[in-house]
């Protein structure tokens, strides 16, 4: 199971990597305004960390403007993955820029017929996003466990899923009893997975113990 950060702080991508969890970075428009800086720095700066694939997301929504920004993007670095809203425009720009050797993201999926036609495409990432459906009282984990069971029954269909919207530790345990190839989380949530109130428990008592015969 591959594990993405889901940020565009370099700092913490790098502190992601020094954790081993920095298989890939994704970013979207928020965070990248978030971070102060401009996509291509960003890019740019994050290649210098890690190795794996640097997703950057278009902002057009026309299939001409998409491969305009699709190709300057692949200039950048030979990890960008251009990251395409799923949409008619979309798919056509992801089939074309696939076709030309830049891989690309099918994202903002939210039913497993947008995961289905996104795969058609030939996009290597299928992107269904777990949080912002549980935030509309749908269940974003059924949603990528029907991906799955799709992607199962089809092999044909070589797109890899990866998780986004992911919001705390559950998410990731689910995906990872589901056999998801992929989560992308912020660091935050990545921390939490290390932690138990029985391990920080256990550190205190041998420390306590260890003092008494210390000599
Ligand atoms: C990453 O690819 C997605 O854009 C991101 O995971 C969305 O997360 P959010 O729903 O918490 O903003």
């Amino acid at each position: 199971m591959k594990f993405f950060i889901d940020s565009a702080d370099v700092n913490e991508i790098r502190e992601a990597k020094d954790l081993g969890i920095a298989d890939g970075v994704t970013t979207n428009p928020t965070l990248i305004a978030k971070s102060g800086k401009d996509l291509k720095e960003v890019v740019e700066q994050v290649s210098a960390e890690i190795d794996g694939p640097i997703f950057a997301e278009v902002i057009s929504l026309d299939e001409q403007g998409i491969l305009k920004e699709g190709y300057e993007m692949a200039k950048w670095s030979d990890q960008v993955v251009v990251k395409i809203p799923a949409t008619i425009e979309g798919l056509k720009a992801a089939r074309k820029l696939e076709a030309d050797g830049i891989r690309t993201g099918i994202t903002l999926i939210f039913s497993p017929s947008q995961a289905l036609l996104a795969a058609k495409s030939g996009a290597s990432y299928v992107i269904p996003f777990v949080g912002r459906l549980d935030d509309v009282s749908s269940d974003g984990l059924e949603l990528v466990s029907q991906v799955v069971d799709i992607f199962v029954n089809y092999p044909e269909l070589e797109s890899e899923v990866l998780a986004a919207s992911v919001r705390h530790p559950m998410h990731i345990l689910d995906c990872a009893l589901m056999g998801v190839d992929i989560v992308t989380a912020p660091l935050s949530v990545y921390k939490q997975l290390i932690k138990h109130p029985l391990t920080d428990a256990g550190i205190e008592r041998f420390l306590k113990d260890w003092e008494k015969v210390k000599k």
